[in-house]
């Protein structure tokens, strides 16, 4: 069995990524996806998927007690087919259970059964820490049961390891290719991304209008530190993926024009250097400007911003003034577009004084955010210029 996990609220949109790969979903949860799998199956998950977080593989579940008894269950498994004992493990867990406060109490537990068990049947024990690089068990103890897995990723999925420099509040990876997987985007027409910060929004979308395969980025999964790893299959798989990036390079399946500007020309900088390591800065046009200069193709497409939202950073007052300020520039200048804005704040959002006609909720880490959608069409100008922001909150707010 292995569980998928997500953000929150991302969990429909893994599935139809699981399901396009071919494979059944059994359950959705908020965080998460389940499915009938094996290890192979596992590999080609850390490979293609862009919403996830972890693809955990079940390795047992039993009934647990108490910290002894979960010691009693760890030492049962075959770690020393699992883990070589020259390796690294780290183990996490989740636990909710009455019989335990000390959360890391439990993981100690575990991490010790299974090097106690390694030292017994091989004569020498792996090292074990924090660093999640090497081999990752995780546990997951829910009143009196509990479930043992092997954490493929290792490090999450979502860490594509094209951002060397993230500049300030980068959205993750995978909520940022869930943003535009909810856009509807995928190539056939021009985005553009003002605001874009490190670049997060636009090398997404150059990397899904591509159908790059985003694992590929990555030289390193928990998975590859096992006993169980099949190296020769996992080269099978890249090279099958390496093929489809190939060919998806060529010229006929370029993508319309992306567009990203910041008004800071270190954030561009960055953008630009992101998108060379993702290897897609040649499908990116960046520039230094106020959001309300980009470049915006003619002919209608896709622009979406994510300003700051006041939590982090940004002073409110004069936040308030930029989302007015997104709201004009979309009504003069974004004719024939589908507008969005991702943001983390209703009332800035209110600021913006357009009717929204889609409002589709996400989680950016704590933060309950909104997508808001907002289709810009040249007869309505008139519409929008007329109608009163009070009168918009108003009709906004139930949908809230
Ligand atoms: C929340 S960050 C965007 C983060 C981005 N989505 C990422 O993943 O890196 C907001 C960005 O808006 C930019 N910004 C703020 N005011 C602007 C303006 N008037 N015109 C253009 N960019 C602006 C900031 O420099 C910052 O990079």
């Amino acid at each position: 069995m292995l569980l998928i996990t997500c953000a929150q609220g991302l969990s429909e949109m893994l599935r139809a990524e699981v399901e396009a790969l071919g494979f059944t979903v059994d359950s959705c949860h908020e965080t998460g996806v389940e499915m009938t799998g094996n290890l192979y199956d596992a590999m080609k998950l850390n490979l293609h998927l862009r919403t996830a977080f972890n693809v955990l593989y079940l390795l047992d579940h039993f009934e647990c007690r108490d910290a002894d008894h979960l010691y009693h269950q760890v030492s049962k498994l075959p770690w020393e087919d699992i883990i070589p004992s020259n390796e690294y493990v780290c183990v996490v867990g989740r636990i909710d259970t009455p019989s335990i406060d000390n959360t890391m109490y439990p993981n100690l537990k575990i991490k010790d059964a299974i090097v106690d068990r390694i030292l017994k049947k091989t004569g020498s024990r792996p090292d074990s820490g924090k660093e999640r690089t090497h081999v990752v068990v995780q546990a997951y103890w829910k009143e009196d049961r509990c479930w043992i897995y092997l954490n493929t990723s290792g490090q999450k999925v979502s860490d594509r390891n094209y951002r060397k420099l993230p500049y300030s509040a980068p959205l993750r990876e995978s909520l940022a290719a869930a943003i535009i997987m909810a856009t509807g985007y995928d190539g056939s027409q021009p985005l553009v991304c003002p605001m874009c910060g490190s670049g997060t929004l636009a090398i997404e979308a150059a990397l899904i209008a591509t159908r790059r395969v985003p694992g590929l980025m990555r030289s390193n999964f928990a998975f590859m530190h096992t006993k169980l790893y099949d190296e020769a299959a996992w080269q099978q798989m890249r090279s099958e993926a390496l093929k489809q990036n190939k060919k998806r390079g060529k010229a006929e399946f370029r993508p319309q024009r992306i567009i990203a500007t910041d008004i800071l020309p270190q954030a561009v900088e960055s953008a630009r250097r992101n998108a060379m390591t993702a290897g897609v800065d040649h499908l990116i046009e960046f520039s230094t400007c106020d959001f309300a200069d980009t470049p915006i193709p003619e002919g209608g497409g896709i622009v979406v911003l994510n300003p700051e939202y006041g939590m982090r950073m940004g002073e409110l007052e004069e936040l308030k003034g930029t989302y007015a300020r997104i709201g004009d520039f979309f009504k003069q200048r974004c004719t024939g577009y589908n507008a969005y804005i991702f943001t983390g704040n209703p009332q800035l959002a209110k600021k913006v004084g357009l009717q929204t006609c889609r409002r589709i909720p996400f989680f950016n880490g704590s933060i309950e955010c909104r997508l808001l959608k907002y289709e810009i069409y040249a007869g309505t100008r008139k519409q929008y210029n007329d109608a009163p922001p009070a009168e918009v909150e108003k009709q906004d707010a139930p949908s809230e």
